[in-house]
């Protein structure tokens, strides 16, 4: 098998794959290239979004078969459940669960309301439970399964560059959820690991005025923000079997921002 068709013959889902400049966006991108059919899904996610994803890819030549999309809210269990099925139903089964989908927002720790705190856990963390545990249904009936599941920097550290507490610990939480999955499923044949990305050029660092831009810039070792394709190939690894080993593991995408 060639390197550039490293994920042939496997299924992939990636959730939070609707914004443009998103990581969601090149991980799709990314798993079609490397010969995935790829589920792409979202709360929005249409035939547009579908064809852009697909133009997108280095190889023109990738069917449309290879790639479907489905609409899915991870705060709705009954939604991610659906979305499992309809992929088992198109693909006859999912090998991967890559979850990219997240808010984010900065706020100092007294602002954060009651209502702000659960809103954030909701999609965040309960949406990752959501997701896992509708993913983790299926991946233990077919007796294998693989789960990349996206945080942060921000849980690493406590926060201190987009996110707020209630974003740092909705993150923090997604990693204790995935090495518990990783150590129970691990006996099942089953993987979870977690991406632990940071200042990666998206939507997210909109909200950053240049000048604070550049001071994190200037933090950070490799002195310049990340890609979302450099987040998407530790995905396609993630997904590949050529990670076959690894469990329970928390990769840092950051650019040495966080040496430990
Ligand atoms: N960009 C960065 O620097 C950075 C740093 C650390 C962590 N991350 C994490 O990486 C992931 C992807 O971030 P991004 O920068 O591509 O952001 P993004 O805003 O471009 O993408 C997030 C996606 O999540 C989707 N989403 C939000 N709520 C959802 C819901 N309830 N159900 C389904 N989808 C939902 C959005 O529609 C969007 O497509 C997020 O989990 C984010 O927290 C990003």
């Amino acid at each position: 098998m060639s390197l550039s068709r490293i994920l042939d013959g496997k299924v992939c889902i990636v959730v939070g794959a609707s914004s443009p400049k998103g990581i969601g966006d090149a991980t799709v991108r990314m798993l079609l290239d490397h010969g995935a059919k790829v589920v792409a899904a979202g709360i929005v996610m249409n035939d547009d979004i579908i064809a852009r994803l697909l133009s997108g890819c280095t190889d023109s030549e990738i069917p449309r078969s290879n790639i479907d999309g489905q609409i899915c809210d991870i705060t709705d269990f009954g939604q991610c459940q659906a979305l499992m099925e309809a992929v088992v139903d198109k693909f006859g089964k999912v090998d991967c669960l890559v979850n990219c989908a997240g808010i984010v927002e900065g706020c100092a720790f007294s602002e954060i309301s009651s209502d702000k705190f659960d809103r954030m856990t909701n999609v965040n963390l309960k949406g990752t439970f959501n997701l896992c545990k509708a993913a983790l249904q299926v991946f233990e009936r077919q007796g294998h399964g693989n789960i990349v599941n996206l945080s942060s920097l921000a849980a690493q550290r406590g926060g201190g560059l987009a996110g707020g507490a209630h974003y740092a610990a909705s993150k923090g939480g997604v990693i204790s959820l995935t090495r518990s999955i990783a150590r129970e499923y691990g006996p099942m044949n089953i993987r979870a690991n977690i991406i632990c990305p940071a200042m990666i050029d998206t939507e997210m660092l909109d909200g950053f005025s240049a000048k604070r831009q550049n001071e994190i810039v200037e933090s950070i070792p490799l002195r310049r923000v990340g890609l979302p394709s450099e987040v998407a190939g530790t995905c396609l690894f993630l997904a590949s079997d050529l990670s076959g080993f690894i469990t329970g593991a928390t990769i840092d995408v950051n650019g040495g921002a966080h040496i430990h």
